[in-house]
């Protein structure tokens, strides 16, 4: 197929009835751009699992919060055209806002109490404006499959639990994290940070490993296992806004290890806000 990168709705169908037509199953990629080899590499996941990969490109404004970094969000469409094509996306839709939501919109998709914790209490209307565009685009595009990063783990959890909910017919795929060489999780926000912060970054990673393995181990609680790693965190110069043991698939607390969990944070560092995760089996 021949690359379509569009903005508007109706070329953005025709160029993927054109692909249905030709039997081709569809992986759709949501993205908000700036990419990098972390999106690459879902793209590369998505070309395993549909024979024509799409990419939306959207920065969306609902999932950012008055006083977070919508403005200066890295917008760098060009680029991204070309790192999508050279990665086998046949077909870029890029909308306007006003496209999404068009004057009048007023509908919200909530997750509910997944919505609220973790980074939903930091981040208050977060994972509904997230919850929304996701389900949207989906409705849009109608692919057999989706693909997002385990980066953004609660994200996944809520986009499964909307589709399910909503009888959106979709297989949601995730995909494992890429990281930097020195551990550091691949982010379109990593590019806010100062050379100090960007040589600090990389101890979150570690710290996550050395906790995991703590509390694989059972040599200390839990508890002191994570309070242990959020004093550690601190001294390095981390504002930690969570570190939590959580069960992999339904985000329920946990106190006691019982895989598959996973270890998730948010902490600050200056004025960018880095998340990760790892998995404890
Ligand atoms: O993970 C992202 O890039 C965004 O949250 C998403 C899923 C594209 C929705 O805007």
């Amino acid at each position: 197929m021949q690359l379509t990168v569009t903005k508007d709705m109706e070329a953005f169908h025709r160029a993927l009835l054109t692909s249905a037509k030709e039997g081709r199953r569809l992986a759709l990629v949501p993205t908000m751009g700036a990419l990098h080899a972390g999106h690459l590499s879902l793209v590369e996941h998505a070309r395993t699992l549909a024979d024509t990969v799409a990419m939306t490109i959207f920065v969306n404004p609902k999932q950012f919060g008055p006083n977070e970094d919508f403005a200066k969000y890295p917008r760098a469409l060009e680029n991204d055209i070309k790192m999508a094509e050279k990665a086998g996306v046949e077909i870029i839709y890029a909308p306007d806002a006003e496209d999404i939501y068009p004057e009048g919109y007023s509908t919200s998709v909530s997750a509910g109490p997944l919505s609220t914790q973790l980074c939903g209490k930091f981040r208050p209307g977060h994972f509904d404006g997230v919850a929304t565009v996701v389900s949207k685009l989906l409705l849009r595009a109608m692919p057999h499959v989706a693909v997002f990063g385990e980066k953004d783990y609660q994200q996944l959890c809520i986009i499964r639990r909307v589709v399910e909910d909503l009888d959106i017919a979709v297989d949601i795929v995730g995909a494992p994290i890429i990281r930097e060489a020195d551990g550091l999780a691949m982010s379109s926000r990593n590019t806010y940070l100062s050379a100090g912060e960007r040589g600090v970054a990389p101890r979150l990673y570690d710290t996550l490993v050395n906790t995991g393995r703590e509390i694989i181990m059972g040599n200390v609680t839990t508890k002191a296992a994570i309070a242990d790693a959020i004093k550690l965190l601190t001294a390095l110069g981390f504002k930690v806004d969570y570190l939590e043991l959580r069960d992999s698939d339904t985000l329920e607390p946990m106190d006691g290890f019982e895989p598959p969990a996973r270890l998730l944070a948010a902490v600050w560092l200056g004025k960018t806000r880095l998340i990760d995760n790892i998995p404890l089996e």
